[in-house]
């Protein structure tokens, strides 16, 4: 999962490129380059590291030509070295290739090309890509990429500029992300939206084993067959504002903050008179819906912690069986899906692999795919019969806070609009839980407005190697992703536990060490039965820190530290308590000097298997 970036116009490309470049930098960062024709040459610039390092060391802006690419690397094939970071090139550097995905099949590929003479300068299964077209070359780059194309296997998203053809860009897609940008006199290549916001908001989404020809004022589409494409050109909502920190630290903070707009948005425009408007958007019939025996949601990481809490959200209003899989798990197992069961894909980035190939293993045994996504025009947004976008914006802090919640409240939607069509919900019932549903970003703005509270307990707590986090029932997930937060960016090893679970071994970690997050928010199911499993930590030692409910006296009797949420109704309590855990994650990890949006061996879209 890398970044890939092409431009082709009548400006110098170098700045453009690393603009852009430094925008995809959270798809991967351990190595980057850049390669520009200049009179006729092709010029690459390349080495390990952060891609600030990178043009430190390099210079790229000393690149010179109106037709280049770049590329930040996230190592899949061949180690993280100058070598392997692309773009990569042919025999005599007449074509360079900078590439997203993976190629199954360039062992033998290799094998072919060397035996023919080709010189390979790298380990990546990329540079077969670049030899192939080499290969394949009679006078036309078009034609060579395709033939070249016909013979790989896997992933890619690919850029290609020839030294042959100074003035034209090729680009070609299938199963990794690329997106085509129409400028004025310029037109663009790159692996997503945000980072080409800067210079255009007109776009063409690259399908499946597609080859895009672009020159300054044109761009045309092909299939592998050559048949040229009618391709429709959307135009993009997001503002840059919205894609850049807007004076936060870091990306993650700023989205942690942005959540009480997130969901207003989220939920804008899809209620209205105590009723949910999301009939149109759901591809289902209100008899289908009734036939719903069963609902299976794929997802992986924190989206899969979101399907958990709507697996109880589901379950508990609208009355249907639902289980929830890793899609990593789902799609290599034989699942059993017959024509009552839905699937629910649920996915930020809406190009994570695992998460595309459970919905098509799902899609192929005859499921109906409903998926909420956050990215418009992602993979999973176009191969599913029906999307609910989430809204959230542009997430670009790798550890996912905004997108989160408005999986949530998506999903919340979804069972309140189910519960009604099965008459379930009574109207007064669905009411009741619209307002519960409208207090939200009120009081989720509440709980950052505590922020420096948050902070005083990172501090305490920053220095541990360890946490426990524990929650019950519907905030099980959340003390899930509490502690995939905590782990994630700033490398505390951290567990998450239903609290009833702890006495069956993690009990034994224990000890005055151990800070043990407790989600304990008032409810009349198992807030008691918390109250013990705090009490049974405390006896050993452990330091309780407890999300608890505003106002609430008893935990605060035996927590060590106490943070808070507000009263809202039970099912819409892991909305308002992921949010301390959010920000705890935070300062702990920025007090630890850690690289909060750029987590070490993490991408925020993996798209690799
Ligand atoms: C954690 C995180 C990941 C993603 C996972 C799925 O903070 O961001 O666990 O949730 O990689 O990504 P999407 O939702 O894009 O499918």
């Amino acid at each position: 999962m890398c970044g890939i970036i092409g431009f082709v116009g009548e400006k110098e490309a170098a700045p453009i490129l690393i603009d852009c470049l430094k925008r995809l930098e959270y798809r991967g960062y351990d190595s980057a380059g850049m390669v520009c024709i200049d009179n006729n040459s092709l010029i690459i610039r390349k080495d390990v590291g952060k891609i600030e390092e990178v043009d430190k060391k390099v210079n790229f802006s000393e690149l010179k030509g109106n037709t280049g690419m770049a590329h930040s690397r996230w190592s899949t094939h061949g180690k993280t070295t100058k070598e392997n970071a692309h773009p990569h090139s042919d025999c005599k550097d007449e074509i360079s290739v900078v590439h997203n995905g993976i190629i199954e099949n360039y062992s033998e590929l290799k094998e072919e090309l060397v035996k023919k003479g080709h010189k390979f300068s790298s380990e990546t299964d990329t540079e077969v890509i670049a030899h192939l077209i080499e290969d394949n070359y009679e006078g036309c780059m078009r034609g060579a990429l395709t033939k070249a194309l016909k013979k790989i296997e896997g992933s890619y998203a690919l850029g290609v500029i020839s030294s042959k053809k100074p003035d034209k860009l090729f680009a070609a897609r299938n199963e990794s992300p690329l997106v085509i940008g129409l400028g004025n006199n310029e037109n663009f290549i790159s692996s997503d939206v945000p980072a080409i916001l800067n210079h255009t908001k007109k776009v063409i989404y690259l399908d499946n084993k597609e080859v895009a020809v672009l020159t300054k004022d044109n761009v045309e589409i092909f299939d592998l067959d050559n048949n040229k494409k009618d391709k429709k050109i959307e135009e993009i909502e997001w503002n840059v504002e919205q894609a850049e920190k807007q004076g936060y630290k870091h990306y993650m903070l700023k989205e942690i903050f942005e959540q009480p707009q997130v969901i207003t948005e989220t939920i804008n425009g899809r209620l209205k008179n105590g009723d949910i408007l999301i009939k149109d958007e759901i591809d289902l019939s209100e008899d289908e819906i009734k036939k719903i025996k069963r609902i299976i949601i794929v997802a992986c990481g924190t989206s899969w912690h979101a399907a958990l809490v709507g697996e109880f959200m589901l379950e508990e209003l609208a009355k249907i069986p639902v289980e929830v899989e890793y899609a990593s798990e789902f799609r290599y197992r034989d699942p059993i899906i017959d024509k009552d069961t839905m699937v629910i894909a649920i996915s930020q980035s809406g190009e994570t692999a695992d998460t595309l190939a459970a919905l098509r293993e799902a899609k192929k045994k005859g499921a109906k795919i409903i998926s909420i996504v956050n990215v418009k025009g992602s993979s999973i947004d176009r191969e599913s019969d029906s999307t609910i976008y989430s809204k959230a914006g542009p997430e670009i802090g790798v550890a996912s806070t905004k997108a989160f919640t408005s999986q949530l409240v998506v999903l919340y939607l979804i069972t309140i609009y189910f519960g009604k069509i099965k008459g379930l919900l009574p109207k007064e019932q669905i009411v009741n839980r619209i307002r519960d549903l409208r207090k939200l970003p009120l009081q989720m703005q509440s709980v950052l407005d505590d922020k420096e509270y948050i902070k005083l307990h990172a501090k305490k707590f920053y220095k541990k190697t360890n946490a426990l986090y524990l929650g019950r029932g519907i905030n099980f997930p959340i003390a899930l992703e509490g502690a995939l937060k905590l782990k994630e960016i700033s490398y505390i090893h951290a567990e998450g536990y239903p609290a009833a679970e702890m006495k069956h071994g993690p009990i034994a970690l224990i000890d005055k060490e151990m800070p043990v997050i407790v989600i304990a928010t008032k409810d009349n199911r198992t807030y008691k039965k918390v109250l013990s499993n705090i009490e049974e930590v405390h006896s050993r030692g452990g330091k309780v820190i407890a999300i608890e409910t505003k106002g609430d006296e008893e935990v605060k009797k035996i927590a060590d530290h106490n943070l808070h949420i507000p009263e809202n109704s039970y099912i819409l309590t892991p909305i308002l308590a992921v949010i301390p855990l959010q920000l705890l994650a935070y300062y702990i990890a920025d007090l630890r000097n850690c690289n909060v949006d750029k987590p070490r061996n993490l991408a925020k879209a993996v798209v690799v298997e």
